[in-house]
Parts: structure tokens; C-alpha cells; sequence
């Protein structure tokens, strides 16, 4: 037992009083035992390096170099993302690649390089093999991105999964981003990062880690430029990091390095290199385009662990209408009684939801449904009967059904990598929408299983299907709630055909966009929660999941009015904005914190509902570009360094730079410009970047900046859309995108550009007609003059 267990057993102790205290004593002795017989020990393992060059083969998009003791076949591909993998591995079979691996480019061409190593040259990347593995990938100018030294294995002597470890070098000025939702981020510092979904239990803080959605994933930002790293290997690893130290004219550099050691799985390897839009460009064209969430599930949503009644519902609905508030949906959590049961909600409490439902709608408001995966194991229980039918759940080594505990209790696990289980699970969502459900959240799925000691989930040993190619739960731990995603978004795809769903999942891990988002998890209410919610919004988008949000107020406290107003103003600007709470940590509608918070939340709320035209268009935009809504202030200008050190602002698209407030007692902020003229939104105030400068941040809101020559597209009062321009400074130009809104179904919008310039003294907005030049079909309202 470790630290984390004894805080583990003390809780569970404090816990005994209830049943699950001691269910999740016995289950985490079940686990032991069940590990001690399905993971016989790895005994004497022996270490294993490639060796030295002893041939080569070239093939289409680079080929194949041969070690005495490995082989590393190099490809690029025609999107100019390169791929490269040791002892035979192959971009497939993955669960991270969208369809079939790209193509190679067959223009890339594999040529020998000084002292016996071999190169590919290529139009986006150059990757230089030296004559004992290290590979270094370098600009097509031949600028040094990163060195990776030649990889180390540690192989059983009785056979097994080879563990494998890969430092890299990156040059001294290097910062680190991605790694999936960390805490600690955006940009992340000197540490050791664990590879391994996990449910902090309770709530968490800034150091906590890993949380429930990691990811292989770095994106590394140097003056040399940009690059996005992905080992696909979906085991538990770590990786290490540290950023590098220049000399400053009176030493040496210190380069940053990275280590991955990984306790299984193939070393393979996709990197990315270009500007940041074209980095998340290639990584979505490989990895799947985001999804684009129905209009309503941008707007505000309110969610609650324990509304208790429908009573209550209806009374928190009416309390928004009353003050006139907007609200777009509502999500009824767990409640204590239903304990979380998957797919059931208490009939005592909700006894007419599809009433309750259809009311709601009609008055705009959608209901949202949590679902677990573990699925009660008593007889009786329909999804259990249902599941046994079709031998859903997971099994131990020998066969025998895996019990966990969750909140419903003892419980049994789909076993959500085997295509069958995925079918069935799918369809279990026709109920949900029969009660009138309009969107699902996805929880406890990392998964959890309560645990008085060990690990928080189910055994190691565990089998999985694995896609039939067979495996335990070490592979399909962190893919375990990304193939669940793929469960319900088949299955409502299916269900409802003519309606795109939404979904969003606490858990996941690379390519979960292509069936939804995910929300911050249970981050601790507090300055530094708010800070971490931040961090994991931006490492998300930065890992291709655009589509996320905080639980506005923090998961486990009663914010004070202050720090629930800042978190609701920096909620209100990005993808999913939901005030939540968990059950005892008070109510989170907005009038609970009295009349000025009540008033400034209105403002931000107002404001978001008016910057609807423009979130759907970063929607559409993800979609096509694989470009965030939530991006680093870093974004168009990778090489001003102050940008990537600055990590309390960001860029909502291309147009505005939301500064939120992070800490109490604030009225007043420094923000870092990028680049060009940007203007305070509400005083129209001029600022020219790139520099800092600092900004009124009153409580009545967190400051936003507009970029010179940008064109936004706004709600006008009647409900249509208009375009507000930002003016360019004298001389330059500017521009920006609508995407028509065309309804919550599968029409691809068309995405109109439109240009803003001076032109005799004013600026003029405007778009291609027939003809050339016409003016936009929507009203324009020029401000910054
Ligand atoms: C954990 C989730 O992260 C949280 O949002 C939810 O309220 C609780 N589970 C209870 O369902």
C-alpha cells in the first residue's frame, strides 16, 4: 500500500457506515486476487537498444532501416504527417486514427546521411536515422524540431509485454502543452505525468494527476516551430518532462527532454509539424473531425447531483424564466435515491419525465441524461438480464464475471472494445430518448470502481475483446470510455438519424471528438479550480477535443459570490457552459449569490446568447480546420515567447481574446497582446500588440479584446444575424467567417468569408458576389472608430 492507498482505505473506513465502505473493501480484494492469478509476475527481464544499421528498404513515403536487434519503418504521408515505428509496428490496428492511415507520399524519398545514417526528405519534414536509432526530425529547412535517442525495451525472459522507454530532446527554449486534461497546465512544467485515465475521487486540485482523460499527446512550441507528438499506445506510461535552460551568452544550452516509459505497447509514432493551425489541421484529418453539438448545447446549461423531484426541476426552470435568464438545458445527474443506476432515473421522484420533458422544450429548454456504464449485477434488472443475454460484461482471466462497485452498487462492466456490446449498448439509448432525453454525459467511465485500496478501477487482468484481437485491461483501460462514446453516438445516430447527437464524456482519450466533448470533472471549488479548469479546456483543444467547459463554481464547495461570478464569466466563453454542483455543495443557479452577482451574470449570459452565430461558427470550424474555439494566445504567433508563457488568457477563434479574472480582489489585469491592434469590446479603448498592457476588469465583467479587422458574427435583437467589424488599423485589412446556421441536423452549412478594408476614409465590409466585390447580405455595424 502507498500513500494514495492509506487516504484510500480512510476514506473507504469513514465510509464503512455506509454499504459501499465495505463493498469496495471487498472488491478491492477481489481485484488483488484476481491480478495475483491473471499477471503472473515478469520475472528477469533483459534491456534491449536497436543496435547498429545493417540495411535499408526503401518503400512509399520512406521505408523501412533495419538494426541489428529492431527495425523502424518511416513513412510520411501526403497530408506531411510522419509516422515512424519500431519492431515492426504499423499505424494499424489503432483506436486513435480515424478510418484507414493516410497515405504515403511517394514522394518522399529515403537517402543515406552522414556516418552511416539514412535519411527522408520530404516537403513538410526532413527525419534524419542515425547509424545507432536516434532520429531526429527536422524542418524541411533542416532546423532541429526534436532528437529522439534511440529507444530502450526491457523484455521478460519468459516472454510478455516488452516495456519500452524513449527520451527525447527539444531545444532550450521549448514549452510543453497537451497531455490530454491536466490539471497543472496549460503549459506544463517540470514533472512526471501519468498516462492512465483516473477518477481523482472526491474533487481535485492543481497537482493532482493524472485525471480521467489523458493523452499521449504533446504539443511543443519552440522558436524552430511547431510540433504535435503522438505515441499511439494506449497503455499505462509516464512521461517526464523538462523544459531546457538557455545559456544566455555565458554557458551552454540545456536542451528540454521528455521521457516516455511506457509499460507495454508498440512504440510507434505520428508527428506534426508546421504552424499551429496546420498542426491541429493534419492531427484532425487523422485522428477524426470534432463533431458539431446542436445549436442548444451552446448555449447556457444548469446541472445539478440531486434535483431531487420534477417539482424542483420545473421550480429552477421557472426561476431562469422569471428573470428572464436565458437557459438552454437542464441535466439531471444522479440523484442519491436512483443511485446512478445506468440508463434508470428514480419513477418515484421523475414519475411523468416525458411530460416534463416535452413542457421544457417548450420553453426552449432541452433535458440531458447521465449515464454510467456499470450496470447493477442483480437479476431481475433489466440492463443486467439484458446484458448476461448477450455476455456483455467484462471477465477475469479465468472467466469469472468482474465485480466492481459504483453507485448503484455491486455492478458489472460492458465490455465497450467488442463491436457486439457496442451494438447492444447503443440501443439502450432509445429509452432515454423515449423519456424525452435531448443529450447524454457519460461518467464514472474511466471506469471507475470504488476502492479501498489499489486502483480506483477494474483489475489489470481483466479480458477484453479488443476489436477480437484479444486483451487485458492494462490495453483497454484508457480507450475503455472513448469506445463507450462510440457506443452511444452509433447508437443515437441510428435512433435518431435526422438529429446530431450530443454527448459529452468525462472520460476518453485521442479521437473522442469524433463522438462528442467532455467537461472539466470534478475540479475543487477554489481560485486554483478555476485556474485548472482553464488548463484543461486548453490542453484539450490543443489534443483535438475542442468541444469542452468547466462545471462553473468547482464540484465539491460553496463558492463565495466572487469567485462564482469570475468562473461564470469564464464559462460563459467557452464551448460548454454549465453551472453545476455536486449534491450538499449548494445551489449554483445565478440569484443564489444575491442581486450583483445576479446582475453581471445576466451580462454574461446576454452575452453569450449574443455570440451565438459566432460559436457555431467555431463549431463548423473545428469540424473542417481541427482548430479549437479555445486556443493559446500563442496560436498565430508561435515564436513570441512572452505569448507562450502566458497562460491566464486565450483566444475565443480568430476574433477575440477573453482575459478572465483567476484570482479575488481583482479590478484591474495585464493582458499579452499577439500581434496587431486589438480593442477593449465594451470601452472600445485601442491597444497595439504584440506587448502587455493592462486592462479594467471590473466585477461587472472579465475583460474581452476584439482584433483589429475582425468581422463577428452576432445575434441582432430580432434574432437574426448581424456582423459586427472590428476596425483595422489604417491601411490593413481584416476578415472573418459565418456559418449559416441550417438547424440541428446533417446539412453542411456553407461558410461565407467576408473581408473588411479601409476605403476612403471608411471601412467597408464586404463579400464575393457574381459580379466580384458585394456587400453582405447582413446588417454591419462597424465599431472601433
Ligand atoms: C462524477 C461527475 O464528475 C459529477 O459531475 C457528478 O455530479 C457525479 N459523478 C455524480 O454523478
Amino acid at each position: 500500500m502507498d500513500g494514495r492507498d492509506l487516504v484510500r482505505l480512510a476514506k473507504a473506513v469513514s465510509f464503512v457506515g455506509s454499504a459501499h465502505g465495505l463493498r469496495s473493501v471487498r472488491a478491492s480484494w477481489r481485484h488483488r486476487r484476481a491480478d495475483s492469478v491473471g499477471l503472473p509476475p515478469r520475472g528477469v527481464e533483459r534491456a534491449r537498444v536497436p543496435g547498429s544499421v545493417v540495411g535499408v528498404a526503401p518503400e512509399p513515403g520512406g521505408g523501412l532501416v533495419r538494426f541489428t536487434r529492431s527495425r523502424l519503418r518511416i513513412i510520411v504521408t501526403v497530408s506531411g504527417a510522419l509516422f515512424y515505428g519500431w519492431d515492426g509496428a504499423e499505424p494499424e490496428p489503432s483506436y486513435a486514427l480515424a478510418g484507414r492511415g493516410p497515405e504515403a507520399d511517394p514522394r518522399a524519398v529515403l537517402e543515406p546521411d552522414k556516418d552511416g545514417g539514412w535519411r527522408v526528405v520530404s516537403e513538410r519534414v526532413t527525419v534524419v536515422v542515425s547509424r545507432h536509432g536516434a532520429l531526429e526530425v527536422r524542418t524541411p529547412g533542416g532546423v532541429l524540431l526534436r532528437r529522439d535517442l534511440p529507444p530502450r525495451w526491457w523484455e521478460p525472459e519468459g516472454g510478455g509485454e516488452a516495456r519500452w522507454a524513449q527520451r527525447t530532446e527539444v531545444s532550450a527554449d521549448a514549452r510543453f502543452f497537451g497531455l490530454g486534461g491536466r490539471a497543472s497546465g496549460p503549459r506544463l512544467r517540470d514533472a512526471t505525468y501519468r498516462l492512465w485515465n483516473t477518477d481523482p475521487g472526491g474533487s481535485f486540485g492543481r497537482q493532482d494527476d493524472p485525471l480521467s482523460l489523458t493523452m499521449p499527446v504533446q504539443v511543443v512550441v519552440a522558436d524552430a516551430g511547431t510540433h504535435l507528438v503522438f505515441h499511439d499506445n494506449t497503455w499505462d506510461g509516464t512521461v517526464s518532462l523538462r523544459e531546457g535552460s538557455e545559456g544566455a551568452g555565458s554557458g551552454h544550452d540545456c536542451a528540454g527532454t521528455s521521457e516516455l516509459r511506457m509499460e507495454g505497447g508498440p512504440l510507434r509514432c505520428w508527428v506534426m509539424v508546421g504552424t499551429p493551425a496546420r498542426v491541429l489541421h493534419v492531427w484532425s484529418q487523422l485522428t477524426g473531425a470534432p463533431t458539431v453539438p446542436p445549436g442548444w448545447a451552446l448555449g447556457h446549461q444548469h446541472a445539478r447531483w440531486g434535483f431531487g423531484s420534477e417539482q424542483e426541476v420545473r421550480r429552477v426552470v421557472a426561476g431562469y424564466k422569471e428573470r428572464d435568464l436565458p437557459l438552454e438545458a437542464v441535466h439531471l445527474d444522479i440523484d442519491p435515491f436512483t443511485a446512478g443506476q445506468a440508463f434508470t432515473v428514480d419513477r418515484e421522484r421523475f414519475p411523468s419525465l416525458p411530460r416534463l420533458a416535452e413542457q421544457l422544450r417548450g420553453e426552449g429548454v432541452r433535458l440531458v441524461s447521465i449515464v454510467g456504464p456499470a450496470v447493477k449485477a442483480q437479476h431481475g434488472n433489466a440492463l443486467y438480464d439484458g446484458g448476461q443475454a448477450i455476455d456483455a460484461f467484462v471477465r477475469d482471466a479465468v472467466g469469472r464475471p468482474v465485480r466492481g462497485v459504483v453507485w448503484p452498487g455491486e455492478s458489472m462492466y460492458p465490455d465497450f472494445t467488442a463491436e457486439r456490446v457496442r451494438k447492444w449498448w447503443g440501443g439502450l439509448y432509445e429509452e432515454r430518448l423515449e423519456q424525452g432525453f435531448s443529450g447524454f454525459s457519460h461518467d464514472m467511465n474511466e471506469p471507475v470502481s470504488f476502492a479501498a485500496f489499489g486502483e480506483p478501477t477494474l483489475p489489470r487482468s481483466s479480458r477484453h475483446a479488443v476489436e477480437g484481437r484479444g486483451g487485458d485491461h492494462r490495453e483497454a483501460h484508457n480507450v475503455y470510455a472513448l469506445c463507450m462514446a462510440r457506443a452511444g453516438y452509433e447508437g443515437l445516430r441510428e435512433l435518431q438519424p435526422r438529429e446530431r447527437p450530443f454527448l459529452f464524456s468525462r472520460s476518453g482519450w485521442v479521437g473522442l471528438q469524433r463522438y462528442g466533448g467532455t467537461w472539466s470533472g470534478d475540479v475543487a471549488t477554489g481560485w486554483a479550480g478555476l485556474r485548472s479548469s482553464l488548463s484543461l479546456v486548453m490542453g484539450l483543444g490543443l489534443c483535438g477535443v475542442p468541444y469542452s467547459g468547466p462545471d462553473v463554481g468547482g464540484f465539491d464547495g460553496k463558492p463565495s459570490p466572487e469567485l462564482f461570478l469570475r468562473w461564470f464569466q469564464l464559462g460563459a466563453h467557452m464551448p460548454l457552459f454549465r453551472t453545476h454542483s455536486a449534491l450538499r455543495a449548494g445551489r449554483r443557479e445565478p440569484w443564489m449569490f444575491g442581486e450583483e452577482v445576479l446582475a453581471h451574470a445576466r451580462v454574461a449570459l446576454e452575452e453569450r446568447r449574443r455570440l451565438f452565430p459566432y460559436f457555431m461558427t467555431l463549431a463548423h470550424l473545428a469540424r473542417r480546420t481541427g482548430a479549437p474555439y479555445v486556443r493559446p494566445v500563442w496560436w498565430g504567433a508561435p515564436e513570441d515567447r512572452a505569448l507562450r508563457d502566458c497562460e491566464d488568457a486565450f483566444l475565443l477563434g480568430d476574433c477575440l481574446l477573453v482575459a478572465p479574472v483567476l484570482e479575488p480582489g481583482v479590478d484591474r489585469r495585464t493582458v499579452q497582446l499577439p500581434p496587431g491592434r486589438w480593442y477593449d469590446t465594451v470601452t472600445g479603448e485601442a491597444f497595439e500588440g504584440p506587448g502587455q498592457v493592462t486592462v479594467d476588469a471590473p466585477l461587472s465583467r472579465i475583460p474581452v479584446l476584439a482584433r483589429g479587422g475582425s468581422v463577428l458574427p452576432v445575434r441582432d435583437p430580432g434574432g437574426g444575424v448581424a456582423l459586427e467589424a472590428w476596425a483595422p488599423a489604417t491601411g490593413r485589412t481584416g476578415g472573418g467567417y459565418v456559418a449559416r446556421d441550417v438547424g440541428d441536423g446533417w446539412e453542411e452549412p456553407e461558410i461565407e468569408r467576408f473581408r473588411v478594408r479601409w476605403s476612403q476614409g471608411r471601412v467597408v465590409v464586404e463579400t464575393d458576389g457574381e459580379g466580384g466585390a458585394v456587400e453582405p447580405p447582413y446588417p454591419v455595424r462597424v465599431r472601433g472608430l
